[in-house]
């Protein structure tokens, strides 16, 4: 088998270059909605035992950014009172909200009949939001996942869930400046595989 075939190396490319990029380095422009769109439509390949396809999206842009802005910080006050509160902190959720293009809270959706076993469930979602995190990079677009408990917590008093969704966190989009913090280097790939040839 070739595997110096062109599509391989591409998508290599795109694998090592993938990196997290963090709102404090977005430039506030827009994306537009078809774009993003496409980025959500490769999400949507990703694989799911039985073909359960849990991943669901729900994407804050627009005006509803300020809407948004106001209930996360007043989830990030109900969870963190009296000196646990910081006010840096506080201030800085709606300042990475404004410098957002799109925020996409991504759930899991579990079937009626629990086909599957929730962590694979959990590990499909995954696999699409890897495809964001992918697409964003081809596009020369960045994000990040975050996870706050503050919010996970809060969320379904924001969005529109159906029962069976659990949300597992936020994906901020937006346009990266040219000048990025360096890219988080993995260690050797060596460390962390066992082959068994005999
Ligand atoms: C499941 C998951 C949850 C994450 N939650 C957060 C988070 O809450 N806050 C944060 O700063 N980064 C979060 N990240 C992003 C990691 O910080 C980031 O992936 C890590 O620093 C490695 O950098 P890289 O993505 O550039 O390789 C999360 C990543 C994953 C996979």
């Amino acid at each position: 088998m070739d595997f110096t075939i062109k599509r391989f190396e591409e998508l290599s490319h795109i694998m090592h270059e993938r990196r997290s990029v963090f709102p404090s380095s977005f430039t506030g422009e827009f994306v537009n909605d078809e774009i993003l769109v496409r980025i959500l439509d490769n999400a949507n390949q990703s694989p799911s035992h039985r073909h359960t396809e849990p991943w669901r999206f729900h994407v804050v842009s627009g005006n509803a950014k300020k809407r948004f802005a106001r209930f996360m910080q007043d989830s990030y006050k109900i969870h963190f009172e009296g000196e646990n509160f910081n006010l840096m902190k506080y201030n800085k959720i709606a300042k990475k909200i404004d410098l957002t293009s799109h925020i996409i809270m991504i759930s899991m959706h579990r079937d009626e009949h629990a086909a599957v076993p929730e962590w694979e469930e959990i590990a499909a979602v995954s696999c699409s939001v890897q495809n964001i995190y992918l697409s964003l990079t081809a596009a020369g677009l960045g994000g990040y996942w975050s996870t706050p408990a503050y919010f996970i917590r809060e969320s379904r008093s924001f969005f529109k869930m159906h029962e069976s969704e659990q949300c597992l966190g936020l994906f901020y989009v937006g346009v990266p400046k040219e000048d990025l913090p360096p890219r988080m280097e993995k260690r050797p790939v060596g460390e962390k595989v066992k082959f068994y040839r005999n």
